[in-house]
């Protein structure tokens, strides 16, 4: 096995799927270290799931190349799908079944082994909270335990790397803190995690994130990295009377890449420190006499949502162009 195996848990260069003439991935190329939390974001449609099971052995890819856990995506699906731990967008558990019926069939699934099978199961049952509701049926079971139990069911064979599409989804907020916990400690003992979701907050627990819109990455790298550098926008809040009416007068104007009402402000996102002068100016002179400005360190969604009307902007001037 060469280093950069041994070093990426997941290596994968100009990924691609297609459904018919429809690109839903656009030549998609990352690297995920052991032990990384890697999170994958992107509104509804951007190409996550595809993504995901193409890295999981689940779909082919159809141009491209990669391995994760050292085992090539487009030729040894089957040895990936048993060497990795998956969680789909629909946790996949039995809701007839009990708690411990529902571990023991995934153990046999993952063919755990039998001097193992009773360690395994009292660990998932310990790490999801519910020893008391082992013998409970599992469809009434609360989301927050239905979740955990399939976390425990997707990680029985202790594999290296995790694979969970928008695990969170329809969860409690109390229960997805406590579901990143879990996360969390798993990656301190070096599993991989790679997870999807369209949650913004969710992206901060994670090392490394990458924006997927289209099914393009427009952007890559750690939260914080991403807030301060990616987007090469600057950010304001605009205190005035009417915000809203204000929005309006300068929102088209260039070099204004993003102009929103947020409470009894609005955020600005402008190409630079000048156009923002320039903007203030111009609202003093119509009638916002009192208007003040402050520069803000944007949130993470400031930061994407500019950078997929960027992405917006330029495809449209695109086809505009070719027409
Ligand atoms: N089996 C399929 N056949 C045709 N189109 C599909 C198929 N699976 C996904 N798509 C399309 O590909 C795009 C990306 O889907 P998906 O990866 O599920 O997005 P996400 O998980 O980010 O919401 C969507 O437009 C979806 O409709
Ligand atoms: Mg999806």
């Amino acid at each position: 096995m060469n280093r950069t195996n041994q070093e990426n848990a997941v290596s994968v260069k100009a990924l691609e799927k297609r459904f018919g003439s429809f690109v839903a991935v656009n030549k998609i190329s990352l690297d995920v270290k052991r032990g990384e939390i890697f999170g994958f974001l992107g509104p509804n449609g951007a190409g996550k799931s595809t993504t995901i099971r193409m890295l999981c052995g689940i779909l082919t890819p159809d141009g491209g190349s990669g391995t994760v856990g050292g085992l090539d995506v487009c030729t040894q699906s089957e040895e990936i799908k048993r060497n990795i731990g998956y969680m789909s967008q629909k946790f996949s558990l039995y809701e007839d079944l009990t708690v411990e019926e529902n571990i023991d069939f995934y153990s046999g699934i993952y063919q755990i082994p039998a001097h193992k099978k009773r360690e395994r199961k009292e660990w998932a049952i310990s790490m999801a909270g519910l020893e008391k509701h082992r013998h409970t049926r599992t469809g009434f079971l609360a989301g927050g335990w239905k979740q955990r139990l399939s976390l425990g069911c997707a990680i029985l064979h202790e594999p290296p790397a995790l694979f969970l599409d928008e695990p969170t989804s329809g969860v409690d907020p109390i229960s997805r803190r406590r579901f990143w916990d879990l996360i969390s400690d798993l990656a301190r003992n070096n599993i991989t995690i790679f997870v999807t979701t369209h949650y913004m907050d969710e992206a901060e627990y994670c090392d490394r994130i990458a924006l997927i819109y289209r099914g393009e990455m427009i952007a890559l790298g750690a939260p914080r990295t991403l807030k301060t550098e990616q987007s090469g926008n600057h950010f304001f809040e605009v205190t005035c009377r009417n915000p809203m009416a204000a929005v309006e007068a300068v929102q088209d104007l260039p070099g204004v890449k993003e102009a929103a009402v947020f409470g009894t402000t609005f955020h600005l996102a402008t190409d630079s420190p000048a156009t923002a002068d320039r903007v203030l100016g111009l609202l003093r002179q119509q009638g916002f006499s009192e208007a003040a400005m402050e520069k803000v360190a944007p949130t993470l969604e400031d930061v994407f949502v500019s950078l997929i009307e960027d992405y917006d902007r330029s495809h449209q001037a695109q086809i505009e162009v070719s027409q």
